[in-house]
């Protein structure tokens, strides 16, 4: 079988026991703390966490992952062995509180064996059997459905089941979140399959493990304890590129004399033709056996499997709309990126092969990731981008390794990280450089250079927690009416609690019409009314959210006018300001919308702000528009502003929202989700205020576009009132530099066009007057010339406005002497300017410009000096220059 007969046999099977197929989520993780999507489990974790119902109760899929960079991080070892790699496919088969051990390990089993013909004599299983100190107790549920199915096939439980401590056999996403003990099966592909299960858990290439079912009991709780999940489930994680690879080594199970590796199998083999075609260089498929020592055939080898992983990861990367970039998960892109271009360098690829081998992948893969075919253009022009960036680098860089290393094999922290940070080499590739060199390398050093970004980068990182909301907790959100329009205007709500807030205080109520601000919206401002004896009206300036989702109302004064908790308090949002704000977030999704119509569709939201009276929206993508696209997006944007079009909104449990629904990528969604739809071409996940039609945007400028980071641009625009305020200032503007230039503002271009020729024109002849003025001062002073020890003696105070003009005199001065001493001062502004010139004449009878300058600066108070030929120098004091002047010649 072949990946793809693999891969839809697995999908056919769970669909025959009941599975609904869905297709992969995106790259880009919804849990937090993930760099990546690096587990099948990922996308379901707020079903395994109750926090949203589960829209089948069994699921099978191939989740696109990658391991890079954070807790299951395989990137170092990709392309040394056949196993890594950074882009894999996983096979899942899941169960979200319906069916638990037994089936899940009868029909692995029944897959393995009778689907796909495994031979049963070659496989293990692995239970969980906690060592000293680790979580929960030995599976032995698990262990007995495995004992009976072994024995059932005649095979021995003592030798086919194995145990495995909290490293191998309890299964974890990362620090927190939901996990649990899980039973791995395990492939012996010796020659001889007869290890008897002494293979299992070694690291040997030729056991293999082929699946792992996890049983998802509890959640990880940030104090360390594990929390029991009110329902158990089932998670299944099977790597398609190695059970296609142990298909292909072993040809269908009758062949064992072929170390298996991942990379034997059809979904490389095209990819490696086409390393080949541009290489001119073959894949033999050997692997390392040491890898500090690697001869040519393992490096070539070696440098085949890394560019194929590599691609394949940014690819599918790409095609999620993440790009390679400083930061983060886009940093870790880039890493991948550049250590396949160096290892490209091993096999000669010319310039630009990176892009050329994504079609071939682009072809494998589409079929089941299509965002692969929509994303083409742009997964060729980020990766031919990068590697044009890094090409200019990478070659500097590699000669700075060899000028060090020509002196000692000695690589300190501190070249390392001038190769990182002036050179773009991430410390893996400088790793990999200084192994294969044989050079020592100061990481401890490099880490300490770095510090100091590290420390930013952490403050900058808010880690989150996967926890399960406590249901004792008494602080519930807020519930908001503001959707609600006769809500906003006139609101009866109680006061329930006073909180005390850095920069004053702030009112709860037990529902608002006021927006906490959230999701980039500004939150509202208004006022509260309190019908007492003596009624008292207090200004709420914003309103914000705490960690439970209540709605803070932050009050303008500290005056609490006697408020009491449980009072009734009618609630009055500032209209006019709500409706600017709705404005610009209205604006923000057409301008989104417009956005994907004109650049494509892999633009991805990468944050955004909106107040009543600006919008910023950040976006993914890999260059700057041009004029004419950029002039297009605001066409398109005041057109659909125009056309009035009504926005509407509905709830709708977040499984079930429409497909082309946009949604943030990163962002938590609960259990029901408020879709926004503008005229059914902007459909977008968003708890914000909308206007009710697009007119009433009224109009939309976009101010500014620029990069933000690598990979990410902003845009800052104004609609509504704002426009209406920036187009009248600019028309005031317009109008006055009309009048102040004499035309019609329809001439100012013409006119400033003249002007400026006028300008250019005049400053030439400036020019020319100037220098004819100059020379013949220069003249004037030369016949002034003093002999004195026969040398031709000019020493003066002349009439220039600048320093450049004093010197020019003196200079032409100069030329008018044939052995001459020029020493010049002229006040320049409020300061004085001293020059001195000696010819060689000078020079050779002892006379030094600089010392002169010297010399008369301190008398005047300031600083200068130069060379024998040439100095200058200033002081302050300019009253004193004439008479200073004059002590020179000596008489
Ligand atoms: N979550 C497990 C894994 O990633 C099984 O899917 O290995």
């Amino acid at each position: 079988m072949n990946s793809a007969e693999l891969r839809r046999s697995f999908l056919d099977f769970f669909k025959s026991k009941s599975h609904t197929i869905e297709p992969s989520a995106s790259l880009l993780p919804t849990a937090p703390n993930l760099l990546f999507t690096n587990a099948g489990m990922n996308p379901f974790v707020p079903y395994f966490l109750d926090e949203r119902p589960a829209p089948h109760p069994r699921i099978a899929n191939t989740q696109k992952c990658i391991r890079a960079g954070g807790k299951h991080n395989d990137l170092e070892d990709v392309g040394f062995d056949g196993t890594h790699h950074t882009f894999f496919e996983m096979l899942g088969n899941w169960s979200f509180g319906d069916y638990f051990k037994r089936d899940a390990i009868a029909w692995a089993w029944e897959l393995l064996t009778h689907v796909w013909k495994f031979p049963k004599e070659r496989l293990y299983a692995t239970v969980y059997k906690p060592g000293p100190g680790e979580p929960a107790n030995f599976d032995q549920e698990a262990f007995n459905y495995w004992k009976s199915i072994f024995e059932q096939d005649g095979l021995d439980p003592a030798v086919h089941i194995c145990t495995g401590g909290k490293q191998d056999n309890f299964w974890m996403m990362g620090e927190t979140g939901p996990c649990g003990p899980c039973s791995e099966i395990h492939v012996d592909l010796t020659p001889k399959g007869d290890t008897h299960g002494r293979l299992v858990n070694q690291d040997a290439a030729e056991c293999l493990e082929i699946w792992n079912l996890v049983f998802i009991q509890f959640n990880a709780e940030p104090n360390g304890t594990l929390e029991p999940l009110p329902m158990r489930h089932v998670d299944t994680g099977m790597g398609l590129e190695r059970v296609a690879g142990i298909f292909a080594a072993t040809r269908n199970f009758t062949h064992f004399s072929q170390k298996p590796s991942n990379y034997t199998s059809d979904l490389f083999s095209d990819l490696f033709a086409a390393i080949t075609d541009l290489s001119g260089k073959r894949y033999g498929g050997s692997l390392p056996k040491d890898r500090m020592q690697l001869s040519t055939e393992e490096l070539n080898d070696c440098a085949f499997r890394v560019l194929a992983d590599h691609t394949r990861a940014l690819c599918i990367a790409i095609s999620d709309g993440i790009l390679p970039g400083n930061e983060g998960r886009h940093y870790v892109l880039r890493r991948i990126l550049r250590r396949a271009l160096l290892f490209g360098k091993r096999l000669n690829l010319p310039d630009g092969a990176l892009s050329k081998l994504a079609e071939p992948i682009i072809e494998k893969l589409s079929s089941v990731f299509p965002e692969l075919r929509t994303q083409r253009t742009a997964i060729a022009k980020v990766l031919h981008a990068e590697e044009q960036t890094f090409a200019r680098t990478l070659d500097r860089g590699l000669q700075l390794i060899d000028t060090i290393t020509a002196k000692s094999n000695q690589l300190s922290g501190e070249k390392a990280f001038t190769l990182y940070d002036t050179y773009g080499f991430p410390i893996d590739l400088t790793q990999l450089i200084a192994r294969e060199r044989g050079l020592h390398l100061d990481l401890n050093g490099f880490y300490r250079a770095l510090q100091a970004q590290r420390a930013r980068a952490q403050a900058a990182h808010k880690k989150t927690a996967v926890s399960r909301a406590d249901p004792s907790r008494q602080d519930d959100p807020t519930p908001f009416v503001g959707y609600d329009e006769a809500a906003l205007i006139d609101c009866e709500a109680h006061l329930i609690d006073i909180v005390v807030q850095e920069h004053g205080r702030a009112l709860i109520f037990d529902k608002t019409p006021f927006y906490a601000e959230m999701g980039g919206q500004i939150g509202d401002s208004g006022t509260a009314h309190c019908d007492t004896a003596k009624p008292i009206t207090i200004r709420i300036t914003h309103t914000k959210r705490d960690a439970s989702g209540r709605a803070l109302h932050h009050l303008a004064e500290d005056e609490l006018h006697n408020l009491e908790i449980g009072q009734p308090i009618r609630l009055c949002v500032d209209l006019a300001r709500r409706r600017a704000i709705e404005r610009h977030h209205s604006a923000t999704h057409i301008i989104h919308w417009a956005l994907r119509e004109v650049l494509g569709t892999h633009i991805r939201q990468a944050g955004s702000i909106v107040t009543d009276h600006h919008l910023r929206f950040d976006y993914t993508h890999y260059e700057a528009p041009s004029p004419k696209q950029l002039a297009t997006i605001e066409k398109h944007i005041n057109e659909h502003i125009l056309a009035n079009t009504p926005v509407s909104w509905y709830e709708v449990p977040f499984d079930k929202k429409p497909d082309n629904c946009l949604a943030l990528f990163g962002e938590k969604y609960g259990a029901i989700v408020r879709v926004v739809n503008i005229g059914g071409y902007s459909l977008e996940l968003c708890a914000g205020t909308h206007v009710q039609a697009t007119g009433a945007i009224g109009f939309c400028k976009i101010l500014s576009e620029n990069a933000v980071a690598a990979g990410t641009r902003r845009i800052e625009a104004v609609a509504g009132m704002s426009g209406f305020a920036l187009v009248e200032t600019q028309h005031k503007q317009l109008h006055s530099l009309a009048r102040k230039l004499s035309c019609t503002p329809e001439q100012l271009d013409a006119r400033l066009d003249t002007l400026l020729a006028q300008r250019t024109s005049l400053e030439k002849r400036l020019k020319r007057f100037q220098e004819a003025s100059l020379s013949q001062q220069a003249e004037t002073l030369a016949d002034t010339a003093k002999t004195h020890n026969g040398l031709q003696w000019v020493v003066t105070q002349a009439t220039v406005d600048t320093p450049e003009a004093l010197r020019s005199l003196a200079v032409k001065i100069s030329q008018n002497l044939s052995k001459g001493i020029v020493i010049l001062g002229a006040v320049c502004g409020d300061k004085a300017t001293l020059l001195a010139i000696c010819s060689e004449a000078a020079i050779a009878a002892g006379y030094r410009a600089g010392d002169y300058i010297k010399r008369i600066c301190a008398e005047l108070g300031g600083k200068g000096g130069g060379k024998p030929d040439f100095a200058m120098g200033g002081a302050q004091d300019t009253h004193r220059l004439r008479e200073v002047l004059s002590h020179y010649p000596p008489p």
